[in-house]
């Protein structure tokens, strides 16, 4: 009975955001512009980035790639706090903030629609779409706009403006690194 109480409650959390977000939509907008890219290695004994990069081709034709090497492998216990933030005076937290049991939730991606959501923004451009443990190196590629467009405007419509998408990930329960994707929509 708790399981399904929680469950219930999660479920509505999400709908009331999704309800939220539409009011806030004027027009739907389709354009999203990658414009910054953030790594940072909190312990440099678990994992360190080897790159983490973004590349312009031309100003529409962005992408970003990242490969992170791990050094205390296999690794079976991961947790991803996934935060978003809108540039208002600063960037102040915006709409979503959750965390998951990121080897529960690859087994039950249905588990967090939330998670899900931003998990299908890079899952098809990455190695880490498997289940636990992991046991090499883990990478990004070619992550490019066009990513994210279909799942910021066609999935769920976002207003225009800055925004940083904001990932902490933690392994045995300590902070291990923090990626942060700063892009616009207008
Ligand atoms: C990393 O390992 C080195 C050598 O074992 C140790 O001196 C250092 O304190 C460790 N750093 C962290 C952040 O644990
Ligand atoms: C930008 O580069 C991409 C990939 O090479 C290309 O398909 C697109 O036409 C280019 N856009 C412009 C405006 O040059
Ligand atoms: C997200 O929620 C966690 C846990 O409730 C909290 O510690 C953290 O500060 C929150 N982050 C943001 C950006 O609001």
């Amino acid at each position: 009975m708790k399981h399904r109480h929680f469950k219930v409650n999660r479920n509505m959390h999400f709908s009331v955001g999704f309800l939220v977000t539409m009011l806030l939509i004027r027009k739907v907008h389709s354009l999203v512009e990658i414009t910054n890219f953030k790594c940072e290695s909190l312990d440099r004994n678990f994992s360190n980035f080897e790159y983490c990069r973004i590349k312009s081709v031309n100003r529409t034709y962005k992408y970003v790639s990242l490969k992170v090497n791990l050094f205390q492998t296999p690794v079976n216990q991961v947790k991803v706090n996934t935060a978003l933030y809108k540039r208002l005076n600063g960037y102040k937290p915006f709409l979503y903030n959750v965390t998951v049991d990121g080897c529960k939730f690859l087994k039950n991606q249905n588990s967090s629609p939330v998670a899900k959501y931003i998990f299908g923004i890079f899952k098809d451009v990455s190695n880490i779409n498997h289940f636990c443990p992991y046991d090499h190196d883990i990478f990004v590629e070619k992550l490019s706009a066009e990513n994210i467009n279909f799942q910021i405007t066609k999935i769920l419509p976002f207003p225009e403006g800055k925004y940083m998408l904001q990932m902490h990930w933690f392994a045995y329960e300590i902070n291990r690194a923090i990626i942060r994707l700063y892009y616009t929509l207008t």
